[in-house]
This record gives structure tokens, sequence and C-alpha cells, in this order.
């Protein structure tokens, strides 16, 4: 017998009820599902010729949680937690047959079941920390009873899903099946079917008094360890509050308090900026429109030209990723050193524990190294990491147009040259795209897939699969100066300067940055990654050093002196020998105060607030620009690189996400004001005067069919 929605369908075999959960990519628990489950349980457990219950996903995983595409309006009826009282309270077994992601409603469903077999592929976890939510289903109630409140605390705060052995060693399962996992499951109800199930309904069991005993210490233990790994996270504290009044309240008070709290972080700051970043991050991955429908060339080998940081950054990030690359240097003198660190990283890796000893050395083996350009023959993909000059990249070009086979795919990981004048050098410039990596490369997961005018779109969704499978985040941005990143950062940084010679010091506008959440303040950042590369570009393209425009002649005064960041021990800081942490520095000190009095400028006391506006309002504002010139095509593909570029706090969101939050209106008013007092970088970009006089922020963009491809 067969009954059901199409979400969740009921099958009847030998007396055992398979109620299966069929809602394609995950098995959200949606409106749809919710229902399916009450309709095909209820029917099930009613029937005199069923004995007992399996619940099951359908295809690659249980379930992996709730709808989240709901979570922006009041969720529908039936409630989950109805659905799971109904299981939970059943006379027949309920056995939870679980595979794949088995996340958050969809372990705190398995909670509900009295019994739970897993398959050797299955991941259990409640990732909603990570959405700026707490389970809402009772797995804050359910979890502790099972497991024990600190191991449940650590389930709950960190998010992060566990395979099934560890989910067994935990008690978190009843069993890894062997074989089939209905057979097993089968067996399983058929023990319980003898006994009394009430020790199996962990929702109304009573918490065991060892468990209780631990409760205050692990609480308090939990209560110090968010405070200080995540200081802004609400819904962690609110989880942890909940986890204490579920110790031992009713079941009914539990599940309402942990609803409420769930429902407040719904709406809150933490979990709209999470939740959208999840959304904005897999609208990113996808390629263009134009691209989508178009049958990506499969990217099995590829290449690389030029064996500095950045070529071999790049060899290892895809060779890690399990592809074989080959690695054309030119020079006889740089091959043996990249072959050595390229060695090295691999090995390292194995020493950390981050890979088996065998997996790093068959990483390491597949990046061969080439002395001839002839050795990219046979690629299909090619990333070119050579010297950072117009010349130099048409040579190499116009030299691998001619060796690449046809149909290969052309990238160069240029950050600031044209790559349309680039792919005129070749023959098929439709082939030719931008995959700009950021440094170090096998660390950054942000990569700009950039788009000039000729690249074919089944080219972009090729790279767009391509950065997925090397584990990076691919956007595809615009081709023009700077492409999205660093363009917006420029301008940033550009402010940074500014405010230094108006009175702020270096350290104290990172601080300010650092305590909004950026990992780093812009000086510090920009001595980590090195003051000579801006410096080196602002020589060469006088565009960069406007003498229209108010200029800050800072960083080419410390550049002047050798001081290139941490490379040099010295920078906008000071560091000790081999040491990351700036250290403040007198002679910078100096420099900064004779900057000042060259230019006239008093020294004016400048708080927090203006450091921090001036700072994110002016990259802000530059991200309207680049969205009024279509070179990225949401705002929300700018959090994400900002988030994975940058570090940026995603749980603000990212960029735009937080001007949203602060108010486009204000972001406009405020750079007027500043404009209007002299400062000609901050005149509001007019798309965004235009969304503050329409009161629409940048998420409303998209509707408004204001920007789009
Ligand atoms: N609710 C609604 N949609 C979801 C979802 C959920 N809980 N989980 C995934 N999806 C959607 C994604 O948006 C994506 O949709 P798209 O194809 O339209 O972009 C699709 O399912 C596939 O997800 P994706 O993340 O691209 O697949 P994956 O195989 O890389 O990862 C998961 C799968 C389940 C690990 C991942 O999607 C995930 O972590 N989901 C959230 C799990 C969670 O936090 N659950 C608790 C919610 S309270």
């Amino acid at each position: 017998m067969k009954m059901g929605s199409s979400a969740v369908v009921l099958e009847i075999r030998a007396r055992s009820a398979h109620v299966r959960i069929a809602n394609p990519p995950v098995n959200a628990l949606s409106h749809a599902v919710r229902a399916g489950l009450m309709d095909c349980v209820g029917a099930a457990l009613r029937d005199p010729a069923v004995d007992h219950v399996l619940i099951l996903g359908e295809g690659r995983g249980f379930v992996a949680g709730g709808d989240i595409a709901e979570f922006d309006a009041p969720l529908q009826p039936p409630d989950m937690n109805d659905v799971l009282a109904l299981i939970e309270g059943a006379s027949k077994p309920v056995i939870a047959v679980l595979h794949g992601n088995v996340l958050g409603g969809g372990l705190e469903l398995a909670l509900a079941c009295h019994g739970r077999v897993a398959q050797a592929n299955a991941r259990l976890g409640l990732p909603e920390v990570s959405l700026g939510l707490i389970p809402g289903a009772g797995g804050t109630r359910r979890l502790p009873r099972l497991i024990g409140v600190a191991p449940a605390l650590g389930m709950i705060l960190d998010g992060k899903p566990v395979g099934a052995e560890a989910a067994a060693a935990l008690g978190l399962i009843d069993g890894i099946a062997e074989g089939d996992p209905v057979a097993a499951a089968d067996a399983l109800a058929a023990e319980l079917a003898g006994s009394s199930l009430a020790g199996r309904r962990l929702g109304s069991r009573a918490l065991d008094p060892t468990q209780a005993n631990d409760a205050a210490e692990a609480l308090a233990a939990a209560r110090a360890s968010v405070a200080t790994q995540f200081p802004w996270s609400a819904a962690r504290r609110a989880a942890i509050d909940v986890v204490a009044h579920g110790l031992d309240a009713d079941l009914s008070d539990a599940l309402a308090r942990e609803r409420a709290a769930f429902d407040a972080c719904r709406a809150a700051p933490e979990g709209r900026a999470l939740m959208h970043v999840f959304f904005a991050e897999r609208a990113a991955a996808k390629p263009p429109v134009a691209a989508q429908g178009a049958a990506p060339a499969e990217i099995a080998r590829c290449g690389v030209v030029g064996a500095g940081t950045m070529g071999r950054g790049i060899a290892i990030a895809i060779a890690a990723a399990g592809l074989d690359t080959v690695l054309f240097e030119s020079d006889p003198q740089r091959r043996q050193p990249a072959r050595a660190a390229i060695d090295a990283h691999f090995a390292a890796q194995a020493q950390r524990g981050r890979m088996t000893p065998d997996a790093a050395a068959r990483a390491a083996a597949r990046v061969s190294l080439a002395d001839e350009i002839g050795g990219l023959g046979d690629v299909d993909l090619i990333v070119e990491a050579a010297f950072e000059s117009m010349a130099v990249k048409r040579e190499v070009f116009a030299a691998l147009d001619r060796v690449a086979r046809p149909g290969a795919i052309l990238a160069t990981n240029t950050s600031t040259l044209d790559i349309a004048e680039i792919a005129r050098a070749t023959r098929r410039p439709g082939q030719v795209l931008g995959l700009h990596f950021f440094s170090p490369a096998q660390v950054m997961r942000l990569l700009e897939i950039v788009r000039a005018p000729a690249t074919d779109p089944a080219v972009l969704a090729a790279a767009s699969a391509f950065a997925r499978r090397i584990g990076k985040t691919g956007v595809v941005v615009g081709n023009a100066f700077g492409f999205v990143a660093n363009r917006m950062i420029f301008e940033y940084q550009r402010q940074g300067e500014f405010l230094v010679e108006e009175g702020a010091d270096p350290a104290t506008v990172d601080r300010v940055l650092v305590e909004f959440g950026m990992p780093m303040g812009p000086f510090a950042m920009a001595d980590l990654a090195g003051l000579d590369v801006a410096w080196r570009l602002r020589e060469e393209i006088p565009a960069m050093r406007r003498t229209d425009r108010r200029y800050s002649r800072l960083a080419d005064l410390v550049c002047a002196r050798g001081w290139f960041g941490q490379k040099t021990g010295r920078g906008w800081f000071r560091y000790e020998p081999g040491g990351r942490r700036p250290l403040p520095c007198p002679d910078i000190a100096a420099l900064i105060a004779a900057e000042r009095a060259r230019l006239g400028l008093s020294v004016r006391p400048i708080g927090d607030d203006e450091i921090r506006e001036r700072c994110l309002f002016a990259l802000v504002n530059e991200a309207a620009r680049i969205l009024e010139e279509g070179l990225a095509a949401r705002p929300g593909d700018i959090d994400v690189i900002y988030i994975h570029g940058f570090g940026f706090p995603r749980w603000r969101g990212g960029p735009l996400h937080w001007a949203d939050e602060v108010g486009v209106g204000r972001i406009a008013d405020a750079l007027r004001g500043w404009f209007d007092g002299g400062e000609a970088w901050l005149e509001p970009a007019p798309l965004l005067t235009r969304m503050a006089e329409a009161g629409i922020g940048f998420s409303g963009l998209e509707r408004k069919g204001w920007i789009g491809r």
C-alpha cells in the first residue's frame, strides 16, 4: 500500500511502515513535509497492519533541517513540535533510518524517534548557530538527555556535524548499519516492541543523576567559551539559556521557551545576516544567467604558469583538490625551490594531521614541473601567474595560444591588468578570462572569476564549477581596474590614511575596525600584504595619484624608506624578528607628524564612530558604483567577496547587508556631509542617492530592476 503527498510517501512492507521524505534537493522540512509527516505517521500508527514505523529520507541525505526559505515569515501549521509529539508519543516503535545529511530539524526529528540507525556516510549535527539560530524543535531539550549536557552543548554551540562513528561513540545513534539499513532498523524496532518505550521518549525522560550533577559546570564552561570565542553571538548565549531551562522544566514549557528563543533569533540581526549570507553564497556560486544551461567543459588537468609565490599557491590549491597540475617555470633557478616548497607544504599538512601521509604524498605528486611551455599542451585549464606586466602577459598568452589544445581555457591571475587586452594576444578571446586568487592562494577561499567582454558564457560556467571543485568561493565579476574586491578596499584604505593625516593614529584606526569585527585593521592588513605592491602600482599607473583630488603621500613615504610591511620587519608598524604582531613605531609617528605639518593640518580628536563610518561608508559607496557599472551582478555577491576575501564579519552579513541594517539613507547623508565639507572622494554614488531617495536598501535593488544582468 502507498499513500501520501509528493513530499512524504508511506509504504507498508511486511508490517513495517516506511515513511519516506522526498523533498529535493535536501529534504528540508517545509510546510508540505511537516503536513506529509503528520498524515503518513498518523496513518501508519492507526493501521493495525503496522507493527512499527521507519522514517527515511529519499536521495542523498535524510533531512538537512528546517526550510530556511520559510524562516522570514511565520511558520505555517502543522508545527514541527506537534509532528514530533505524535512520533515520540506513539505506542509503536518509530525508528529513524539515517544517511547523508542529518542536520538541524533533521536531527531533531531523529531525536524524537525511539531509535536511530545510521549508514556509515551519515553526518549528524545541529548547525543552527551558523545561521544565527538555535534548534527550534526540541533539540535543546532532547539532545542533553541522550548524550549528556556537555557533549550536547558542544554540538549545539559549534554547529559542526559529526560522522557516524563519532555519533555512535557519543551515543547519538543506536548503531551503524553494516548491510541493509532497513533490515537493521526493522531489527531494532522488533527489539523495542517487547518493552516499554518510556525510556526512549527523550522529551519526557528525566535527566540521569550524573548528567544533572555535571550540568552546572558544563553550562558555566560553555558560557565562558562563548564569551571569548563568539562574543558577538547572541544566538549561542540564547542556546545555553534554553538548554539550562530545558534541563528541569516541563516538556511543554521547555519547548515553548525554546521556540520563543528560536523565533527571536530568526528576527534578530545575527540571524538575518547569517541567513542572508547562506543564500548569497549559493547564489554567487551559480554561473551567470547567460551561462546557465551551457554545458561547461570538464576540467580534469590543469596548468599553472610561473612558480612564484602565487603560482605555487595556485598549484597547491588545485592539487589539494585532487586535480593533476603541470607547473611551468622557465627559470631553472626557480624550479627547484618551487618543488621543495610544494613538497614541504604537503609534508607539513601531514605533520599537522590535516592529511594522512599517504594523501599528502599523492597530492604533492599531482604537481609536476615543466621547463617548456609545451608541457601545458594537453591540459584543460591554464592559470597564468607570471610577472604583473602587460607585455609579459601578452607574450605568455600568445605562446599559450600556440601550445594549448583547442578548447583549453586560458586564465590570468592578474589583479590589475585589462583582461580584454590580454585576450587579444590570442586567437581564442572567448576562452580567456581572469581567475583572481587571493594570497596565500592555498588558503584564501575567494576566487574572483573575471569576465572580459569576449569571454564565452560556457567558459564562465566551467570556471564556476572549477571554483567549487577546488573548494573556493567563486564570484563572477566584471573586467575593470581592481575588479571588485580591490577596488572597494582602495577606498577603505584611502579613508584610513586621510584619518591618520587628520589626527588619528594607525593603531587606533585598526583597533576600531577590529572591534567592528574585521580580523585586522587596514594598516596591519597592508603590512601583511606588502606595501610595495600598491606602491609599484602607483608608480606605474599615474591615474592612481590623481592630482585633482586629495592624495595622501603617507604610504609612499613609508615605502620610500624601504619599509614594506611584515616582510621587511617594518611598515605602518614595527615587527619583532619573525613576529606578526604589529607594534607601534615612533619613526612612523614622526613621519606622520612631519607630513601633517607640511600639509598645515592641525590635529583634531577623531572619535571611533567617525573612523568606522568613514572607512566603511566609503566601502559601501564604492560598492554602489560597482553595482551601477554592472561589475558585480548583485549586492550579495559583494557581501560574499568581502566575507571570503577580507574577513568582513559574516555575522554582520557582509558590507551591503550591514549597510541596509544601518540604513542607506543615513549612509548617503553622512557621505553628502563629508562631500559638502570638501571631501571629493566621498561624493555619494548616484545609485546610493537614488536608493536613499526611494527609501530602498541594497536588498531591494534586484526587485526594483535597478541592477541586473
Ligand atoms: N532549507 C532550505 N533550502 C536549503 C536548506 C535548508 N535547510 N539546505 C540547503 N538548501 C538548498 C540550498 O539553498 C541550495 O538551493 P539552490 O540549489 O537553489 O541554491 C540547495 O538546497 C543545495 O544546497 P547546497 O548547499 O548547494 O548543497 P550542498 O550539497 O553543498 O550542501 C548542506 C548541503 C545541507 C550541507 C548545506 O546546504 C547546508 O548546510 N544547509 C543548511 C543546513 C542547516 O543549517 N540546517 C538547519 C536549518 S535550521
